[in-house]
């Protein structure tokens, strides 16, 4: 019943709903969707038959992660849900977890519009948000309000509240900007399970301030400081050199950091054809054999000593087992519910369950790196 029905749905959205949203600008459907989402997610018994129809159960996909049982390893990524909006429609589409945010200490106006281009060749979102959203203190005051009266129906799902340096004219030096996370930091406490701090945003008018060793070592030296009760997980870039990359990983190892998101947008837009008067940096198709690449040799460089979420061009279950047998524990997506519609997720975790079993795993979790010990050139 699941099945046909999300094959179904897919039919419907990729043949009916796609051809017409896609003749919309990106920018709207995106304010539509939170607009009419907060609205839908009210009818509980609405939001209760998608899920059913939605979402893919299986005692194979039952994952533990940052000391959480899971449903699934699938969770969505950080950008869709800035302000914690539709966490009831997000739930609905069968996550095993969600990420929300990221989110600034002072509220943030992002960028000028436009923010979205769209590549549907490239199955690609070109984004250009620069962080817009309405501040930390109003993401703690919903989350309180979600704990005190919001409907089980979209508050059990564990989620993770990703965080970034406010990008405005009040920017200064490093000293600011770490004092600027962990204002966030400390206002978020106690308030989700995990935090991620997203230090690799390529649109803000300072640039990624925290991707080199050094800032980083200040910025995590002040977070351990201020002992949050949640698991810190760093959101990574997607563009350093290899050994680059190791070297903040390294940085990693020596703070409390539980885990990597690999990876963020994708900065080098040679690989796609595009006008370049477009402003932004890629998601999709493009960052996908990148991520799974920075996926596997972080997982041969740090074993288990950190949990992994592979992140970028997750449109079916091989690239999510692809992420998963490099060494990833966790995957997300965001641009695959864009381009595949809202019965990707449930159709994910059903293949990968197929695929798990297909290599002789019981779980999927069991096939983490089964696969890592090749490492190939890093994509183009
Ligand atoms: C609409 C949109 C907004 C995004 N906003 C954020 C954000 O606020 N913080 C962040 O860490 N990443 C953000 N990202 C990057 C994604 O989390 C992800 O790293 C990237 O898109 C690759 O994954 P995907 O191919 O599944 O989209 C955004 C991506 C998209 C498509």
């Amino acid at each position: 019943m699941g099945t046909m029905a999300r094959s179904a749905l897919t039919t419907v959205y990729t043949r009916g709903v796609k051809p017409v949203i896609f003749r919309m600008h990106p920018d709207r459907v995106h304010d539509d969707m939170i607009t009419y989402g907060s609205w839908a997610q009210r009818v509980t018994p609405v939001v209760a038959a998608a899920e059913a129809l939605l979402a893919y159960e299986h005692p194979a996909l039952v994952t533990e992660a940052y000391g959480l049982a899971l449903r699934n390893p699938l969770g969505l990524g950080a950008g869709l849900d800035k302000n914690v909006a539709i966490p009831g429609i997000l739930q609905a589409t069968g996550f095993g977890f969600l990420t929300f945010g990221s989110v600034t200490s002072r509220v943030c106006d992002g960028n000028p519009r436009p923010w979205f281009h769209r590549l549907p060749a490239e199955e690609s979102l070109v984004v250009h948000v620069g962080l817009a959203n309405g501040g930390v203190e109003r993401v703690a005051a919903r989350l309180r309000d979600l704990a005190a009266h919001g409907s089980p129906r979209y508050t059990a799902l564990p989620f993770t509240i990703s965080i970034a340096r406010t990008n405005d004219g009040l920017t200064g030096d490093v000293a600011e900007g770490v004092e600027d996370y962990v204002t966030s930091v400390r206002a978020l406490d106690g308030l989700s399970p995990l935090i991620e701090l997203n230090i690799s945003c390529p649109n803000t008018m300072v640039g990624e301030a925290f991707t080199s060793p050094e800032a980083l070592d200040r910025l995590l030296t002040a977070v351990d400081a201020a002992a949050p009760s949640q698991r810190i997980v760093l959101k990574m870039p997607s563009d350093k050199p290899w050994e680059a990359f190791r070297d903040l990983v390294d940085v990693a190892l020596d703070h409390r950091v539980d885990g990597l998101t690999l990876a963020n947008l994708r900065k080098d837009r040679d690989t796609v054809t595009m006008d370049p008067a477009v402003k932004g940096n890629l998601s999709g198709r493009p960052v996908r054999d990148l991520s799974t690449e920075l996926v596997r040799r972080t997982y041969l460089h740090a074993g288990d000593r950190l949990t992994l979420a592979g992140l970028g061009g997750v449109f079916d279950g091989r690239h999510a087992y692809d992420k998963i047998t490099a060494g990833a524990t966790l995957v997300e997506l965001v641009s695959g519910l864009i381009f595949r519609g809202p019965a990707v997720v449930g159709t994910i975790a059903r293949e990968l369950v197929a695929l798990a079993q297909a290599d002789g795993f019981d779980r999927v979790q069991d096939a983490v790196g089964s696969r890592a010990d090749v490492p190939a050139a890093l994509p183009s």
